[in-house]
């Protein structure tokens, strides 16, 4: 690859080092950029690192932009921001840290290049290339990146114990990294994150739900979370997807490994789709099985009411773990507690009633609820697994047809609570709640259909059996 021609595509690179050369120092553009560009991905930000003072050279960089641009300096980092166009243009001194062991506070000092490229998370992260006008182009690779990009492989520039006590949350980066690029994490890596697990625990969950939620964005995150859970991380910050692991036995009876059946889920709802949030669900589905797990001598395993005491744990664990708990949580939290119903379904004596209640509570979600449900289907007997399937197409047509029908995805009541207590006079109260919801829960056993004629009929038949009047005016 000529990188020279490669950096021309954007003006930046001759704009820094020019600058760089009035102030006579060199200069490289470092980091995700250059492992990027070699790997032929697109990338986002750009960082340089200079020989002296990184803030000095941002200042001077923006004061020769024609459009000037504000610099962000992050003085505690020793680094400065510039935003030109779409890009974070990033400028750091070379430093040499070190991190005392019961800190994430550094000590920094400034350094020569390689220094610098020593000290940061990963091979095929140290790379350089200079911008000064005299060697622009040039790759500066002390630490066998190019190798280990062609390799593909995740290894650490010093060693994997210094590497990663300076900041534990690069063991996170380097199965985020394995998972985005499909590379392996060399042994020594590996064993060193086995080794330093739990020092994850001095790093901020919102750091580790970033880096989770971008292996979970992978193409295929069963590969993250296998590597996730061998090295221990796992255990750290979601062990209740831990619990999901083993297989118990009594007599000939044993049910499936509940965590890789979890995790096959997952890679089938991240082959249809780019939502994070479907993701979690697909996480999320089993994950009261662990607690809901009992054995009956007739039957084998059961796992009875696993979807609404899973429901009821997914507040639990998006606090814990930094997720929202807006109306993210509550999509994922309704799409685990439906996830069964689906199936049951299938059965041709299913009522409409049954289907009109599923389109109520899902609403929006029922395409997400199907897509869970199908990805749900892991068994290894082609056979059954094609019979499954074609029972949720079946399943489908019959919402479609209620759908169609009666419209109940959106349910709005006919009647509003605040017409129920104009009409009879009435002050907000518990008969006016039973109102609504005898009207409603007649729209959705069929005995009415879902329109304002009918439902004031019902309306006024119950009014009158409770002894309730209409207000003589209205
Ligand atoms: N870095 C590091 N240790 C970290 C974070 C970052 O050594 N914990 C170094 C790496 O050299 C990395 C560079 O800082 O390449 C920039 O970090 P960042 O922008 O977080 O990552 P990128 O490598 O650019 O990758 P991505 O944008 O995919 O996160």
């Amino acid at each position: 690859m000529n990188l020279e021609k490669s950096l021309d595509t954007i003006p930046i690179f001759r704009q820094v080092g020019a600058v760089a050369d009035q102030m006579e120092m060199e200069t490289y553009l470092v980091g995700g950029y250059v492992r990027d560009l070699l790997l032929n991905r697109p990338s986002k930000d750009i960082d340089f690192v200079c020989i002296g003072d990184g803030i000095r050279l941002a200042r001077a960089v923006s004061e020769s932009l024609e459009e000037k641009a504000p610099v962000s300096v992050f003085k505690n980092f020793g680094t400065a921001m510039i935003k030109v166009g779409d890009w974070e243009v990033e400028f750091v001194g070379a430093r040499k840290e070190s991190y005392q062991s019961h800190s994430r506070k550094p000590q920094v000092e400034s350094g020569s290049l390689q220094e610098d490229q020593e000290r940061r998370d990963f091979t095929i992260n140290t790379l350089g290339i200079a911008v000064n006008q005299g060697n622009f182009g040039e790759l500066v690779d002390p630490f066998d990146g190019v190798k280990d990009l062609k390799r593909k492989i995740i290894r650490t520039p010093s060693d994997p114990d210094i590497t990663f006590s300076d900041d534990p949350l690069r063991m996170m980066r380097a199965i985020r990294f394995a998972s985005q690029l499909k590379f392996d994490i060399a042994p020594d890596t590996f064993d060193g994150i086995i080794s330093n697990a739990s020092r994850l625990s001095i790093i901020s969950g919102e750091r580790i739900i970033d880096e989770l939620n971008k292996i979970i964005m992978t193409d295929k995150p069963s590969y993250g979370f296998k590597l996730l859970f061998v090295s221990g991380l796992l255990a750290e910050f979601f062990p209740e997807m831990v619990a999901l692991q083993g297989v118990d036995s009594v007599g000939d009876k044993s049910h499936k490994d509940n965590f890789y059946h979890t995790l096959q889920v997952l890679d089938n709802v991240a082959a249809r789709t780019d939502s994070l949030w479907l993701r979690w669900a697909a996480i999320m589905h089993d994950i009261a099985k662990p607690a809901t797990k009992r054995f009956n001598q007739k039957v084998g395993w059961t796992f009875h009411g696993h979807e609404d005491k899973g429901a009821r744990m997914t507040p639990g664990i998006f606090r814990r773990l930094k997720l929202p708990m807006d109306e993210r949580m509550k999509y994922v939290q309704k799409l685990v507690k439906l996830h069964l119903r689906p199936i049951a379904l299938v059965n041709d004596k299913v009522t409409d009633a049954a289907l009109r209640r599923l389109l109520f509570e899902a609403g929006d979600d029922i395409e997400d609820l199907m897509q869970l449900c199908r990805a749900d289907v892991t068994s290894k007997n082609d056979h059954k697994v094609k019979r499954f399937l074609a029972n949720f197409d079946k399943v489908d047509k019959k919402l479609q047809e209620v759908e169609a029908k009666d419209q109940l995805r959106n349910f709005q009541p006919p009647v509003s609570g605040d017409e129920i207590m104009a009409i009879f006079d009435l002050k907000p109260s518990r008969v006016v709640g039973d109102l609504k919801e005898e009207i409603k829960e007649a729209i959705l056993e069929g005995q009415i259909q879902n329109n304002k004629s009918e439902a004031l009929e019902l309306m006024y038949r119950l009014a009158a059996k409770k002894g309730i009047e209409k207000k003589t005016n209205y």
